[in-house]
């Protein structure tokens, strides 16, 4: 990887073997974006790509220069209203009114590595060699702000991480009304935008749009990154498909309110932006104060969606997710929600776990419920100490005696909430968010704890922390069920208030900080109904997160598919459900339920004494394979073979590091009948080797079975010929694919 800059025509070319990223200084000394694609050759001068021309009902900036105007300038950091009329990426506020600014190059570094980003999530590097970072200096002359803008290129992969720093050193006070952490200005509008939409229980439903002149956006200003958009874009060409063509894919690290959006020219250009949300946004910046944005990724690749996604896969697997359980298996667990919800006593819990160890199960979860007055969702939430009706020896003795089973024990919490039925409600009750005079929303009756406030995070710390010290915690997960409404601190003077929504975000970040480094071995799961802030900001202190509170097999086709365009397997929460399903009332067959939690870090979210023997020795069947396979279909590439938003089937598979082992899931949602002779195409694996597939027992090459395909056909046609397992509704095979060893 490289960052060359070329002092004569002043450009900068980053490069690695997959990408070339190029800029230039321009002669207003604004940094001008002149290529971002597939790596080409370097040389001296590329400034014939920053194509001008004059047009009429253009401004310009030069009196003798009508070509020169920013309106039709690709650009790396713009600022609107200086000739430019599109959306910009920085907007300051000046105690004059003004909110035109005039960032200019003053400097650059490059530097080995990566730099740590101050209180935020972002991608790292464990040594110097694996990255490089572009480090280039602005200013605006009149305020004195500075922007350093972050440009990383890693050695391996079409990968770019931006983000930018703010410095006042200006004499006056400023606000920062826009700071996005990306722009993106791209020569053409020839591309699908792709994004990751749906709602509770429907998360990460992939929907395309075509890109016209106007602006698009995907965003969030509930608070939290949302179930409604995942914070990620991808910008695909029309004949893009999974296996080939170009597409670039845009990650925000950040789990608060964000805005991705792209904005076409009537020249049809196209500007992307990506940042904290501007709408619900302004930071104060005092002289001498800075001011850190959080970080964009971009992926580019001209080898299809599912080498993107597997670029992010393996970045954020291996660079995002940090700590003792990054590159291990996770641990299968039950979790006792659907098994009991708020019903249940120590021994009813323990009468669950004795029943999940017996079929393998390694780790038990204690969901909601175990604290303070909590017997529905109306109390309890902010008193963290075991309610002693239902758990008379606390939490110590619980987890004791779930360890004496011979399981590790885990522990719900929903630390940024309080209802105001609680004695720390009654205690702090302008420790919530909520706006003087105006009226107090609640979200499942629980109300937003005020995270902006540095004693608030240690109160709820200290809470946490204790519970972690004095019982025996291997796991928890961390819940957060309702959205911001009326945000404001009290803490804050009126001109701070722009900023309650990010700092929220950043006392949640401070507490996870501080609670993964004093328990450095507990696995931290994140959840927020679900998906709601299933983002990579959580990635980075939580490697997994609930996917959904829908565990529908069915459903979870399409979450966990549309899941996987940017994150990891090793990162998706999987849990086998009763059925009738809690979300959709429907019932599918247990090894479906299993065929598809396989994929994602496995475990039942139900009671096994309520199972049939029979079907409690298949768990045990479950429960083993995914631990014989847990390496490979948490860690090995994966590969989308067929789309659940297209058709009646999806199809899978993941292949080891050594190509030895592939695994795949196929799945029909309904059967047919005396249907067409159907074969699978699979990927990735090594054409030379023979692979043994489990269902049939037959041998075959690599390239046989990525070329002509696995057979797939149901062989009952409508019948149901003897010796033959017939097919239903919702069916699903796993093959396991394993390379034949004389
Ligand atoms: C929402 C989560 O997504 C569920 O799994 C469960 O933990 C409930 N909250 C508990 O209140």
């Amino acid at each position: 990887m490289y960052v060359i800059f070329h002092e004569n025509t002043r450009t900068f070319h980053l490069y690695n073997d997959d990408i070339s990223y190029i800029m230039t200084i321009m002669r207003n000394g604004h940094l001008g974006q002149l290529y971002f694609g597939k790596r080409i050759q370097d040389k001296e001068d590329f400034s014939y790509l920053l194509e001008t021309c004059e047009r009429p009902m253009t401004s310009y900036i030069y009196d003798n220069d009508r070509t020169f105007s920013l309106e039709h300038i690709r650009q790396e950091y713009p600022v609107f209203g200086t000739t430019d009329y599109r959306q910009g990426a920085v907007e300051i506020r000046q105690e004059n009114g003004s909110r035109i600014s005039d960032f200019t190059y003053r400097g650059h570094t490059v530097s080995e590595g990566k730099p740590l980003l101050a209180g935020l999530p972002a991608t790292y590097t464990e040594s110097g060699s694996e990255a490089l970072t572009l480090t280039v200096t602005l200013k605006d002359e009149v305020t004195g702000v500075q922007a350093n803008l972050l440009y990383t290129i890693f050695a391996k992969g079409g990968i770019l991480a931006r983000s930018v720093q703010f410095a006042n050193e200006g004499l006056r006070p400023v606000r920062l009304t826009r700071a996005m952490s990306l722009c993106l200005d791209l020569p053409d509008r020839d591309y699908v935008w792709q994004q990751l939409s749906g709602c509770w229980a429907r998360e990460c439903h992939i929907r395309n749009r075509t890109l016209e002149p106007g602006i698009v956006s995907i965003g969030s200003m509930r608070g939290n990154s949302s179930h409604e958009h995942n914070p990620f874009l991808v910008l695909k060409r029309a004949d893009t498909t999974e296996r080939c063509g170009e597409a670039i894919g845009i990650s925000l690290i950040y789990s608060g309110n964000f805005r991705i959006q792209a904005e076409v020219d009537a020249h049809d250009t196209l500007r992307v932006l990506a940042g904290i949300d501007p709408e619900t946004f302004e930071w104060k910046l005092e002289r001498g104060e800075t001011f850190q944005t959080p970080e964009a990724v971009m992926v580019y690749t001209d080898r299809g969606l599912n080498h993107m996604s597997q670029t992010f896969h393996k970045l954020y697997q291996k660079r995002l997710a940090k700590g003792y359980w990054r590159d291990k298996a996770r641990p299968i667990l039950n979790n006792n929600w659907e098994a009991t919800y708020f019903d249940f006593t120590e021994d009813r819990l323990i009468e669950i776990a004795s029943r999940a160890k017996e079929c393998g199960v390694e780790l038990f979860v204690l969901d909601d419920g175990w604290f303070g007055a909590r017997s529905s969702d109306k109390a309890g939430l902010g008193d963290w100490k075991a309610n002693r009706t239902r758990l008379p020896g606390g939490i110590a003795r619980l987890a004791d005696r779930v360890e004496g089973l011979g399981l590790k024990f885990g522990l719900w919490f929903e630390p940024e909430m309080v209802n105001k039925n609680s004695d720390f409600y009654r205690q702090h009750p302008d420790w919530i968010l909520s706006t003087p005079d105006r009226s107090q929303s609640h979200g499942r009756f629980q109300h937003v704890l005020d995270f902006s406030r540095k004693e608030v995070v240690d109160a709820i710390y200290e809470q946490m922390a204790a519970i972690l010290r004095e019982a025996k915690i291997s796991y928890i997960k961390w819940d957060m069920n309702r959205s911001i409404t009326e945000c404001y601190s009290s803490a804050w003077p009126a001109d701070r208030q722009g900023e309650i929504y990010h700092r929220y975000i950043l006392g949640v970040y401070d507490l996870y900080d501080r609670l993964t480094r004093e328990f450095p071995k507990v696995l931290f799961e994140s959840c927020s109904s679900g998906g709601g802030r299933f983002d990579p900001g959580m990635l980075y202190y939580a490697p997994q997160g609930w996917v959904s509170d829908n565990s529908d097999a069915v459903e979870r086709l399409k979450i966990q598919y549309g899941t996987s365009m940017c994150y990891p397997v090793s990162s998706m929460g999987t849990h086998v459900s009763v059925t009738p399903n809690h979300q959709v009332f429907r019932n599918t067959p247990l090894h479906t339920r299993a065929n598809v939690a396989y994929f994602g870090t496995f475990g039942y979210e139900l009671d096994l004494n309520k199972l049939t023997p029979e079907e409690n020795e298949d768990v045990t069947v479950q429960i083993a394979f995914m631990k014989k396979y847990r390496d490979v279909l948490q860690f090995g590439s994966f590969y989308r073979l067929m789309s659940p938003f297209e058709g009646n089937e999806t199809a899978w598979m993941v292949v080891s590091e050594d190509q030895e082992t592939a695994i795949v899931g196929w799945y029909r949602v309904l059967n047919c009948v005396n249907g067409r002779y159907t074969r699978l195409r699979l990927e990735g694996l090594n054409p030379a080797y023979c692979y043994r597939n489990s269902q049939s027992g037959v041998c075959c090459f690599g390239d046989e079975l990525m070329y002509a395909g696995m057979i797939t056909s149901d062989e009952t046609a409508g019948q149901v010929p003897p010796d033959v397992t017939p097919y239903t509704d919702f069916e699903s095979r796993i093959y396991v694919l394993e390379v034949a060893k004389p």
